[in-house]
């Protein structure tokens, strides 16, 4: 069962993951799909469209990604975007101009000025973004060209009466003026209703999970963030007491992790088993310094625990928090060339032989946590950083002991309030303290002392593949190290990080 949904079929482009965003903040569901896709594969009664997206072919490449012929016979509004626009070009019968050359950029359009449902309302001049090797030079038989450059002679062509239409350029992209306009052309064409949003997603979704489980188990893994706690919130609406949840504190949480978490779920009245695991992980680390050797730890004693924790609830399913990111990023669709390599609990699914349930795969963070709003998920909880799954682990440089896991949660604590009451908890992407496996000498009244250093991180970031230190101002940065320095006992100085990503990373292991 699915929304009424457009069919985004991907031909490697940076911008695939971007065009579907922008139908999705438009009202309509959009999915990707991979290049080499059949027209029997993505048919359906809830098919509305497809779109082509581009790619950095040449589709007069030998061996080229192509297009199943049949797409164009599905009897949906069809839009080509950049190489989408080419390989329409080639399959119906226009002329293509080869070029060694790539036009990247801004560059301004001149409609035709006749009719055109692409253009229908929109300005005769526009700037739009381009990003290509190879145009079309003539338009097939039976398409009018409806905008044009001094150098490009079809940059946008369409056959209404089959419901075919292309663009050279990118409307996904903000540079491209009327982008959002020409989109909503588009979808109107297809009959889209728009009506993609939370409150839909979650009735829709809920029908579907009980569907799915009927009167089956589940069982969860709950970490606190917002990912697994917008799952099992979305769970506990579908199915109630058939869903347990599993909260494992392996010592290395923030401060007062499980407390806060309890808090938070203490009114929706869930199943949760609380673990306190954190004399078996921190045993199992002493003395490890090695970072990959401490998250092959955690990982492999994660699943441990877990599979014993579950094993009580004798559960049919395994629900998991996946989201649309993590199911593009690693089929490589998407436009996704990087593959995330941080699985903590890869193998899971496998070992345990259970079925998955994921509710939110379909769902991009920002509608994650406009669904955790709906269903009531608190303000403070919804709006968290990303946490790893090794925890503090990977901000323990150095052997690991309680005593040191201690000092850096409530350095970290300090932190975090100072950054939520002067409102830059909210201006970064993720913002944590580290401790640094170093002693440095200080001076504290008439004492001489000899602690350990601190080290501040805080990061703006889009996607976490890169990230830009925040720049906090220096009064807050005053305030948060006098703070950490008189009220953390084994601290006497702290340091700000000020490297991006590349070339450091967010974490420190
Ligand atoms: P790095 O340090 O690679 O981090 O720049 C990028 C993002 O990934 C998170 N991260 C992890 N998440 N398990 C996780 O679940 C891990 O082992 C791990 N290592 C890094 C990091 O917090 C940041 O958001």
């Amino acid at each position: 069962m699915h929304h009424e949904r457009i069919a985004i079929i991907d031909y490697g482009s940076q911008y695939t993951r971007l065009i579907t965003r922008r139908l999705r903040e438009l009202g309509a569901f959009g999915l990707v799909y991979h290049g080499g896709i059949t027209a029997a594969e993505i048919v359906g009664a809830d098919l509305r469209g497809v779109i082509l997206s581009g790619g950095p072919n040449s589709v007069l490449e030998p061996g080229a990604p192509d297009l199943d012929p049949a797409i164009l016979s599905l009897g949906v509004p069809i839009l080509g975007i950049c190489y989408g626009q080419q390989l329409l070009a080639r399959n119906l019968g226009g002329r293509l101009h080869r070029s060694t050359s790539r036009e990247y950029g801004k560059a301004k359009i001149e409609t035709s000025g006749g009719i055109s449902v692409l253009f229908e309302g929109l300005p005769h001049l526009q700037t739009v973004w381009m990003s290509h090797g190879d145009h079309v030079e003539e338009a097939p038989p039976g398409f009018i060209v409806t905008a044009k450059t001094p150098t490009v002679p079809v940059a946008a062509m369409e056959d209404a009466a089959r419901g075919i239409y292309a663009l050279q350029f990118h409307p996904e992209v903000t540079h491209s003026s009327q982008g959002t306009p020409l989109l909503l052309n588009y979808l109107k064409r297809c009959g889209m209703l728009l009506d993609w949003n939370a409150g839909n997603f979650i009735d829709e979704q809920v029908k579907a999970m009980r569907a799915q489980v009927g009167s089956g188990t589940v069982v969860l893994g709950l970490s606190g963030g917002v990912d697994s706690s917008v799952a099992a919130l979305l769970l506990h609406k579908a199915i109630g007491q058939q869903l347990t949840c599993v909260f494992v504190d392996h010592g290395l949480m923030r401060k007062d992790e499980m407390k806060q978490v309890q808090a938070y779920f203490a009114p929706f009245e869930l199943n949760v088993i609380w673990v306190d695991a954190s004399d078996e992980f921190l045993g199992a680390l002493a003395g490890v310094t090695d970072p990959e050797q401490k998250r092959k730890i955690i990982g492999g004693k994660f699943i441990e625990v877990f599979e014993r924790e579950a094993g009580k609830v004798k559960a049919d399913f395994l629900g998991q928090g996946t989201t649309y990111p993590d199911v593009i990023e690693s089929s490589g669709i998407g436009g996704a060339i990087l593959v995330k390599s941080h699985h903590n609990v890869g193998g899971l699914p496998e070992r345990m032989k259970l079925q998955l349930v994921e509710p939110l795969r379909e769902l991009f963070k920002d509608e994650v946590r406009a669904t955790g709003l709906v269903l009531g998920l608190p303000e403070e909880m919804n709006q968290r950083h990303p946490f790893p799954g090794p925890g503090l682990a990977v901000r323990l440089p150095g052997a690991i002991t309680r005593e040191r896991a201690t000092i850096l949660q409530n350095a970290d604590a300090i932190f975090l309030q100072e950054l939520r009451e002067s409102g830059w908890y909210a201006r970064t992407s993720q913002a944590f303290a580290v401790l640094l496996p170093v002693q440095t000498v200080g001076i504290m009244g008439d004492e001489r002392t000899f602690e350990w250093m601190c080290a501040l991180r805080a990061v703006t970031s889009e996607d976490f593949m890169t990230a830009d230190w925040a720049r906090l101002p220096h009064e807050l940065l005053d305030r948060i190290a006098q703070r950490i320095v008189r009220e953390v006992r084994g601290i006497n100085r702290v340091v700000f990080d000020i490297t991006s990503k590349p070339p450091a990373t967010i974490e420190y292991e």
